[in-house]
């Protein structure tokens, strides 16, 4: 048995659970077949108003989306074909879609081929254009199938191209795509709005080398010819579930499989499959743990992509295929709480979604609850408690930060970038509130409601509003002393932390918050017991500062941080967050030393949790971090995906375009 495998039957074991974990060879997945029937035709939808979309689907909408497109990797560009089903109102004449930066050929009645009039509006900082098309004859008031001819531009923002030099192996390119928030109109011509669900179907061809994998069943394992065209294979796509579009994710590379258990695998190119394997042997049993707590998995497979370096997110949490950044891999398994939130999102953002982004906390909120319930499960609770504690300490920082008006749940994004509404507040405070739930209530009686909630709006958008009506009818029925103790309106609508809030209390940081006290009043770095410590410690450790400290002053001398990185190792620690955090310790300290290994790790990975920060804090030690920044941007940036680009240009004024 490899020791892979004795890690899943250890982890299954724990859950009593999964000895068919090992009994799969790595492979391809078994890929059709396996998602439940979709559900019943939604129930009317309230559509509320999303400023981030042009659509008005109480008039129009799209209900499903089929793609035949074709991946130009001279070019950058996909080109082919959308056909959108559109279910139309009475008397409606036409239907408006998002699109930006999108090349929009010809529209015609996919049922007659006749052409049908289309413009393209004006364009609106990050919203795009709106696409405006002549509905077909006889839609209003039934349904009718449009299909538009398009090709992306090389600079859509959804999408990076790289070249083979920016992947693992070094010989063949790769595309990936990142849909959420509003950026999937940059490559699909469709109604991009979160409240508005489609299935969707996809034939994408590729040069044959390559594999292409969606956020769907996979229909053709091994790819199909390309009649006339022996360089490139096609691969055919099929999610029968209703999703919002901006869980539609494409990736393109030299990729391969590997089985995790019955339902679970993971895909990354050749180099990669044996480290990511060998990280992820709990993926089945954090399936089974959390339909164990909030109902059945409705998605049939999920399986991992794990992408190069320059995916800007941690993770992203698309149906079926969660995609996620490298720098989880640390080769112990202890950043894998990204893998139980992504895996949440399967019922708090995929099934029950935020109808706007202004209620992104109803995604990410839950999200991060049921993460933590999951690694409780799966781990214990001492593990749980500990991430809680990281996550109160990040939400301390930025709620010292923020103005008042972005620390409440629900917010007002009109004329804004949804991006900017993505803070540590909707995670977080998120989080806290179902947590100060749960613990007037108990857990038993919070658990039933929370399933019910999944249950109940399964397939639908839902708003603050709804959610407050839901947990009113479901949870609090009346009872005036529960309703006052729960303070809902106020953790909503105000800034800052209600009076119930309860902290988390980890004991196992108790000892750390000593060690880091002994050694900032000048104690030895031997003296710190590192090697006996969790990841969690170690990030609890470096993220200290003295009572009272100012972020940006020196608590250390540079003696101390010479000893520091040299005893423990931490420029070179192989964990991607201990290291990110050491490195906000050097760059508040001016830490020379270190200097090399911040920009090395500023260049080798995009994610923006990790870029953003360091480049606000080189930036925030004015002559000694600017030219940094500065140097180290220009030779980073080309790498990095836009969402990085986009944020850290603003950070270090970039105007090199
Ligand atoms: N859905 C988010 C990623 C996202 C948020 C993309 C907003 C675009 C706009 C995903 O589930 C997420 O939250 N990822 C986190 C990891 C998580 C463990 C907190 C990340 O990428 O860091
Ligand atoms: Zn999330």
């Amino acid at each position: 048995m490899t020791s892979t495998c004795r890690a899943a039957l250890l982890a299954a074991a724990l859950l009593a659970s999964g000895l068919a974990a090992c009994a799969t060879a790595p492979g391809r997945p078994v890929l059709s077949g396996d998602m439940p029937p979709p559900p019943a035709a939604t129930a009317a939808v309230d559509y509320v108003r999303d400023v981030h979309s042009y659509a008005r689907p109480e008039v129009a909408r799209v209900t499903h989306v089929d793609l035949d497109l074709a991946a130009d990797f001279q070019r950058n560009i996909l080109s082919g074909t959308a056909t959108l089903d559109v279910s139309a109102e009475p008397g409606a004449q036409e239907i408006i879609l998002d699109v930006r930066d999108l090349d929009i050929s010809r529209v015609r009645d996919a049922a007659t081929g006749s052409d049908l009039r289309f413009t393209v509006g004006e364009e609106q900082a990050f919203i795009g254009r709106p696409l405006t098309i002549q509905l077909p004859n006889g839609a209003a008031g039934g349904t009718g199938k449009i299909s538009i001819d398009y090709a992306t531009r090389p600079n859509a923002a959804a999408l990076q191209w790289l070249t083979p030099a920016q992947t693992a192996g070094g010989e063949l390119p790769y595309l990936f795509s990142q849909g959420q928030a509003i950026l999937t109109r940059t490559w699909i011509p469709t109604q991009d709005s979160p409240g508005i669900r489609q299935t969707y179907t996809a034939r994408i061809t590729a040069p044959a080398e390559l594999t292409a994998v969606m956020s769907a069943e996979m229909l053709t394992p091994q790819g199909e010819a390309v009649s006339g065209d022996a360089s490139r294979k096609a691969w055919r796509f099929r999610m029968t579930n209703p999703i919002p579009p901006y869980l539609i994710a494409i990736g393109i590379g030299d990729l391969e499989f590997a089985s995790l258990g019955p339902r679970t695998g993971v895909w990354t190119e050749p180099s990669e499959l044996a480290a990511a394997r060998a990280e992820f042997p709990e993926v089945e049993a954090m399936v089974e743990a959390a339909e164990g707590l909030y109902g059945p998995y409705l998605w049939g497979r999920y399986d991992l992509l794990v992408l190069p370096p320059s995916f800007p997110f941690g993770g992203m949490e698309n149906p079926r295929l969660t995609f996620a950044t490298p720098t989880i891999i640390a080769g112990d398994r202890s950043l894998v709480s990204l893998v139980a939130h992504e895996l949440a999102h399967s019922w708090s953002g995929n099934l029950v979604t935020n109808a706007t982004w202004a209620d992104f906390w109803l995604n990410e909120g839950f999200t991060s609850y049921f993460e933590n319930r999951i690694m409780e499960a799966v781990y214990d609770r001492d593990r749980a408690v500990q991430e809680q504690v990281l996550a109160w300490d990040g939400l301390q920082a930025e709620l010292a930060e923020l103005p008042a008006a972005d620390q409440r749940l629900h917010l007002d994004l009109a004329g804004r970038d949804p991006d900017e509404g993505m803070s540590t507040i909707a995670y977080d405070k998120g989080a806290a509130l179902l947590r100060t739930i749960e613990r007037i209530v108990g857990r038993e009686r919070f658990d039933a409601w929370m399933r019910g909630y999944f249950e109940r709006n399964a397939f639908r958008p839902m708003t603050t509003e709804r959610f407050l009506e839901d947990i009113r009818t479901h949870l609090i029925a009346g009872d005036t002393r529960l309703e006052q103790q729960l303070m809902l309106d106020q953790w909503i609508y105000q800034p800052g932390m209600p009076s119930n809030f309860q902290p988390p209390v980890s004991d196992a940081f108790a000892n750390v918050d000593q060690a880091a006290l002994a050694f900032a009043s000048g104690g030895p770095a031997s003296a710190i017991p590192w090697s006996g410590w969790t990841t969690q410690q170690r990030q609890r450790f470096l993220g200290w500062r003295p009572e009272g400290q100012a972020d940006n002053s020196g608590w250390l001398s540079q003696g101390q941080l010479a000893d520091l990185d040299g005893t423990l190792g931490l420029s070179d620690a192989g964990n991607s967050e201990v290291e990110y955090a050491w490195f906000q310790v050097a760059v508040a300290h001016r830490y020379e030393p270190a200097v090399p290994a911040i920009e090395a790790f500023l260049k080798n990975q995009g994610r923006r949790k990790f870029v953003l920060p360091l480049f606000q804090s080189l930036w925030a030690q004015g002559d000694w971090g600017r030219p940094i920044a500065t140097r180290v941007y220009a030779e980073a940036r080309p790498g990095y995906h836009s969402v990085t680009a986009n944020s850290v240009d603003e950070v270090v004024g970039w105007t090199g375009r």
